[in-house]
């Protein structure tokens, strides 16, 4: 079993992208995003990102793959080629399983599912997900893919003050699972 977290931002209707791109820019999450999804206590370690294919997609092909992370895409395509060392997996249940036992869990600090929607509906029913690390936008903006309904698997622990960058109000959560759900 490999524990994970989520990380995600979305806004006050749980929208989290538009068109496949986020909907809004902020400089700050984006700071944030890579502050969480790559920092590790131990130096000679790494994190891992799980991703879906779309998401890969959306991703600027110069930012991909996310530097200094263990890149693991998700598809049912066995065809599709990805640049060296980033992962391809045929589900959610590989992804985890590659950092249960063998080399990579022994390099691997944490790991990180990063969307979108339709893995972190996958990832939000399985115990092993302990947390989200959550960015509330509070604001309501066109968007067409949306994070599943969570409160009654997740209690929030914390939450940050408000920011405002392009006039956007958002702020950081963290929420942990419930006991025995
Ligand atoms: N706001 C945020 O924090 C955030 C984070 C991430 C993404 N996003 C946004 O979310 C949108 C993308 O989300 P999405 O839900 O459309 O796509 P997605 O979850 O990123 O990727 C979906 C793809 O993953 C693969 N997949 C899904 N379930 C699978 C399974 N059980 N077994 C094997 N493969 C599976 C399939 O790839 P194949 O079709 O190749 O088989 C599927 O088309 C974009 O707009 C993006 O910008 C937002």
């Amino acid at each position: 079993m490999t524990p994970f977290s989520i990380v995600v931002a979305m806004d006050q209707n749980r929208g989290i992208g538009r068109d496949g791109k986020l909907p809004w820019y902020l400089k700050c999450d984006l700071k944030h995003f890579k502050e969480i999804t790559t920092q590790t206590r131990d130096q000679n370690k790494h994190n891992a990102v799980i991703m879906g294919r779309k998401t890969w997609d959306s991703l600027p092909a110069q930012f991909r793959p996310l530097p200094k992370r263990v890149n693991v895409v998700i598809t049912r395509n066995a065809n599709l080629q990805f640049p060296q060392d980033v992962l391809r997996v045929n589900g959610l249940e590989q992804a985890l399983d590659l950092f249960a036992k063998g080399a990579l869990s022994k390099i691997i600090e944490s790991v990180y599912v990063i969307g979108g929607a339709q893995i972190f509906e996958q990832a939000i029913v399985r115990k092993e997900c302990r947390k989200i690390y959550l960015t509330q936008i509070l604001h309501s903006f066109d968007c067409d893919t949306f994070f599943p309904p969570f409160v009654d698997y997740f209690q929030h622990e914390a939450g940050s003050p408000r920011y405002v960058e392009n006039e956007i109000s958002y702020l950081f959560a963290e929420y942990s699972r419930k006991a025995g759900v």
